[in-house]
């Protein structure tokens, strides 16, 4: 067909914007065709851009051309309407458009472009595969919720710059081309064409370079930073993914606290929830003993305990001790079905061992009548303040092997109790439980490598009351390590560092390190450790996290523009892609075959 040029014509206004204020008044709009209606002899265009829409009406008693060029166009066509400004009869007003008082009635019509019949409609709710949405993101991102999330993204992005510099912090930006970086997931490697054989390591965070800078007495740093993982990715988590980054000198860590509380405040805002400061606080064995998680959803009271049993009652069981118990108030009614789904749930993340009480009147029902009688029973239900009607949950392990064993408990409870949350839907939506979670352990074992790792990073100080048992009782230590948690999710994570070199190598050596490791991974820094580093400590939020929540998205993948798939492919550009044989040769790469 033939398109129509835009000459010199201005938009007088966005399509959402026309009022009855307007009516009388000649404008311009331009915008996307979002659905056309013709009654033969009126053809109604809804054209629509980022703002709304708006009803155009091409009358050919009005202007013949008008209706003859609608008459030629599609859904997705782009164009553009000169006309007046309308007051809609009272009969055809649409109260669902912010516009619907109103219509343009076009003089002239002009076609900018067409386009091929879309894949999927133009719509706010959409039960389009995701599949096709990220093949052709350009289309997904018309639809007006992906809007409004990029554009309540763009917001932030303004609250974040704004809150940082008032507070005295530096934007500063850390190279992506850089060494790897040690936060326990894979890098992602690119090779150099002028260093055959050598790679850089794209960051899985600006750790090391923020350090780096308070060192050289920026004092205060922030970045809105990519960041790069190659993980296992799933609804939280991308390949690529953006950092709220934060490194303070001379930190307190309440001061720190304060800054994200009121940051977060402000971006709540943003979406009008009122965020109540100051963070509850937990420490991480509290969290783990009642929540079995160390990012607990505080939505609902349900908690578990550590139970003791006699040590003749855990024999006559056959449990470990310690166990654990939860009180679910009125579920005394759960059927076989449910519970026997439950211990399927418990066995599969490693608790062997499962049993329950139901309390009924004053008697208690349960599994473990016949070993430990019913009057044990009662009084251990009486212990958890079970009243009639509710159920008592036990969970444990037939044998207490390993070292991670209570870990291995605390977390089967900690599903369990979501698991039970979302079932009997106690999870409160609208109420937003922030909380900061602290004194992780320094260290965690590796029982596969038979080693320590670092719990956060290796960068992390131990708790100065800790520090002696660095070279004796790594695993009992504690680290000035804290993470931000919103629902159940984490949403941040960070710690004080060690700023002395001396510290620094005694944890190296603690985490297996030998020097020659430590200074071929991070020789650079632990040379400028030695060049008078101040104390220091820092934070990084989890950016794309915290928009989905605020957002009201369960998937982060709903508040990125161009994110990627579970496998890490970009489906629109086609990425990763093969390459082609010249410029694996240049870079020094040969291809092992399959
Ligand atoms: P951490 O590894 O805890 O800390 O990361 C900080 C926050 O980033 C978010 N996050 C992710 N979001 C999406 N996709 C991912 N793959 C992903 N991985 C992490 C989480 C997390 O809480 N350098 C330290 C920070 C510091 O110590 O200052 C760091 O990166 O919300």
């Amino acid at each position: 067909m033939k398109l129509d040029l835009l000459g010199d014509r201005q938009r007088t206004h966005y399509c959402g914007e026309l009022r009855k204020a307007q009516a009388g008044q000649t404008v311009f709009l331009a915008g996307w065709v979002d659905v056309r209606r013709d009654l033969g002899n009126l053809i109604f265009l809804d054209l629509r851009d980022h703002t709304g829409k708006t009803q155009i009406v091409c009358n050919p008693a009005r202007s013949a051309e008008a209706h003859d060029r609608a008459e030629e166009v599609r859904p997705e066509y782009v164009v553009g309407v000169e006309g007046e400004v309308v007051v809609r009869a009272p009969g055809t007003v649409n109260p669902q458009l912010a516009t619907g008082e109103v219509e343009v009635m076009a003089r002239t019509l002009l076609v900018l472009n067409e386009a091929k019949t879309p894949p999927f409609p133009i719509e706010d709710e959409t039960k389009t595969s995701e599949e096709t949405r990220l093949r052709y993101r350009y289309l997904d991102l018309r639809r007006g919720r992906m809007q409004r999330n990029l554009r309540l993204r763009h917001r932030a992005n303004q609250v974040v710059r704004a809150h940082m510099a008032e507070s005295g912090f530096q934007e500063i930006e850390t190279p992506f081309m850089t060494r790897s970086t040690p936060e326990g997931a894979r890098d992602f490697l690119v090779p150099s064409r002028l260093h055959p054989g050598h790679f850089y390591a794209l960051p899985q965070s600006p750790q090391l370079f923020k350090q780096i800078l308070m060192i050289s007495g920026f004092d205060r740093y922030f970045q809105i930073v990519r960041c790069f993982r190659d993980e296992d990715f799933r609804a939280d988590r991308q390949a690529e993914f953006t950092q709220i980054d934060i490194e303070m000198a001379f930190p307190q860590r309440d001061v720190l606290f304060e800054l994200i509380e009121r940051l977060i405040e402000k971006l709540f805002a943003l979406v009008d929830v009122k965020v109540g400061r100051p963070f509850r606080r937990m420490p991480y064995d509290e969290a783990m003993e009642r929540y079995g998680s160390d990012k607990p959803h505080l939505g609902t009271s349900l908690e578990w305990r550590r139970l003791h049993l006699e040590p003749a009652a855990s024999e006559k069981v056959r449990v470990a001790q310690p166990l654990k118990a939860m009180r679910v108030p009125g579920w005394g009614g759960a059927s076989r079905s449910q519970l026997d789904k439950l211990q399927e749930t418990a066995k599969s993340l490693g608790a062997d061992w499962f049993s329950y009480i139901k309390v009924t009147g004053s008697e208690a029902q349960s599994p473990l009548a016949k070993e430990l009688g019913e009057p044990a029973l009662a009084a251990l239900a009486a212990s958890l303040e079970a009243q009639p009607g509710d159920l008592v949950l036990l969970l444990g392990l037939k044998s207490a092997g390993g070292r991670n064993a209570f870990r291995t408990l605390d977390e089967a409870s900690g599903e369990l109790r979501l698991d039970i949350a979302r079932k009997l839907d106690l999870l409160k939506p609208g109420a937003w439980n922030f909380l900061w979670v602290m004194d992780f352990p320094m260290f965690e074992y590796d029982e596969k490598e038979n080693r320590f790792g670092a719990m956060h990073h290796p960068f992390t100080s131990p708790r100065d009351e800790d520090m002696e048992k660095l070279e004796t009782d790594p695993g009992a230590m504690k680290a000035r390590a804290y993470d931000l948690v919103l629902n159940g999710s984490e949403i941040g994570g960070g710690s004080i560092r060690i700023h002395r070199q001396d510290i620094q190598r005694r944890v190296f050596k603690a985490l297996g390190l030998t020097e020659e490791k430590a200074r071929e991974r991070f020789g650079f820094f632990l040379e400028a450790l030695e060049y008078g580093t101040p104390p220091h400590g820092g934070i990084a939020l989890g950016y794309d996290r915290i928009i989905a929540l605020m957002a009201g998205e369960s998937n982060i993948r709903e508040v990125i523009a161009f994110p990627k798939t579970a496998s890490a492919a970009d489906l629109m550009c086609e990425a990763p892609a093969s390459v082609e044989p010249e410029q694996l040769d240049e870079l020094g790469l040969e291809l092992k075959s399959e």
